[in-house]
């Protein structure tokens, strides 16, 4: 004792608060946890496209392009992993793209085709689509472009709202259960929900790209599906970077316009608006871990500089714990097989 007291002259403390004992073994640890990460808590985004090839994306490492008949094989993998929800995104060859998009709300498109073939084969899985014209025009915008002549443009917003209703009919139709428009056009959620209810699909669900911002993190999802902007950025439609009080105004007119879920995206640079999102509404909250964001982790990691798994899973809790109840991420799959093995 005496000893001990030499070798440890701070044992004198008086120090009746000491945070330290809830951090004292792993079982307290897991008492006193205030955010988890589960597979429960992820959708997965995933591409698919014509023909019967699966091919691997090399700007997103482990992910892939599917065929219909591919997407429904992982499908029953992932749901077997406990993921509860995957999310649709067409890749559209040049040939099938025109000025208007039209290829959005083709029955027998790519995407349609797939909600079908998963709902039949997996039919607990949700099935969630991506609504935006982006990866069917030849402009490579969300929406619907005029174009003056003299090099100047502009993206129509209620022609565009009209084009994504015929897209998300076109998913209702073939199955989905949740419609995500990721456009940022005014008033799209109020006349989705609107058609959708008017065609007797009361029950699909919309999750609202909320606060969706012109972030140079979606480059690698770009590259992906082909569908860079052929011209000028997306900046008159998605948010400034430099803004959070108007994700809130955002936040509060879809939560009135009917949207069941908001989304925040990119996430992790973006934990501020998921908070301020959480505080404002009673509404679900998901945030979108984007390409750039998983690129990044990967990419450190492959050089030998991160430690993958801590880091993937380190990024994904933070924005849990900065109040999202879900996460889109392209490291889904990942994280269910990490979680296997550890229960
Ligand atoms: C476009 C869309 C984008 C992403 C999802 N939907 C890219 C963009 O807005 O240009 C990005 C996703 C990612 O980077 O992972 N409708």
């Amino acid at each position: 004792m005496q000893n001990r007291d030499k070798l440890s002259p701070h044992a004198m403390l008086n120090l009746p608060i000491r945070p330290r004992r809830n951090r004292k073994s792993a079982a307290i640890r897991g008492l006193m946890r205030e955010t988890e990460l589960t597979p429960a808590h992820l959708i997965y985004p995933m591409f698919v496209q014509e023909g019967e090839e699966d091919t691997p994306i090399e700007s997103l490492p482990g992910c892939k392009r599917w065929s219909v008949t591919g997407i429904v094989q992982e499908c029953r993998r992932l749901y077997a992993l406990g993921i509860p929800c995957v999310d649709l995104f067409a890749v559209v060859p040049e040939e099938k793209k025109d000025a208007r998009g039209s290829e959005a709300w083709n029955p027998e498109g790519v995407v349609p085709r797939a909600i079908r073939a998963i709902k039949a084969a997996v039919p607990e899985l949700a099935v969630m689509t991506d609504v935006a014209l982006d990866p069917f025009n030849t402009y490579g915008q969300d929406g619907i472009v005029r174009e003056y002549g003299d090099g100047r443009y502009e993206i129509l917003n209620d022609e565009t709202v009209e084009a994504l209703c015929r897209q998300a009919l076109c998913h209702a139709h073939a199955g989905a259960d949740i419609i995500s428009p990721s456009d940022m056009m005014d008033g799209r959620i109020a006349a989705l929900r609107a058609a959708l209810d008017a065609e007797g699909f009361s029950a699909v669900s919309l999750m609202s790209y909320t606060a969706k911002y012109a972030s140079a993190m979606y480059g690698p999802f770009r590259g992906a599906l082909g569908s860079a902007p052929k011209f000028g950025d997306k900046k008159t439609y998605q948010m400034d970077p430099a803004n959070a009080r108007e994700a809130v105004r955002e936040a509060l007119l879809d939560a009135q316009e009917g949207a069941d879920f908001l989304m925040v995206k990119p996430a992790t640079l973006y934990l501020d608006v998921v908070a301020e999102l959480r505080r404002c509404t009673q509404l679900p909250i998901a945030a979108y871990h984007v390409s750039g964001e998983y690129l990044m982790v990967k990419a450190a990691a492959a050089s030998g500089w991160l430690d993958e798994r801590a880091v993937m899973l380190e990024s994904l809790l933070s924005i849990r714990r900065a109040g999202a109840d879900m996460i889109l991420t392209y490291a889904a799959p990942q994280v269910a097989e990490w979680y296997r093995e550890e229960h």
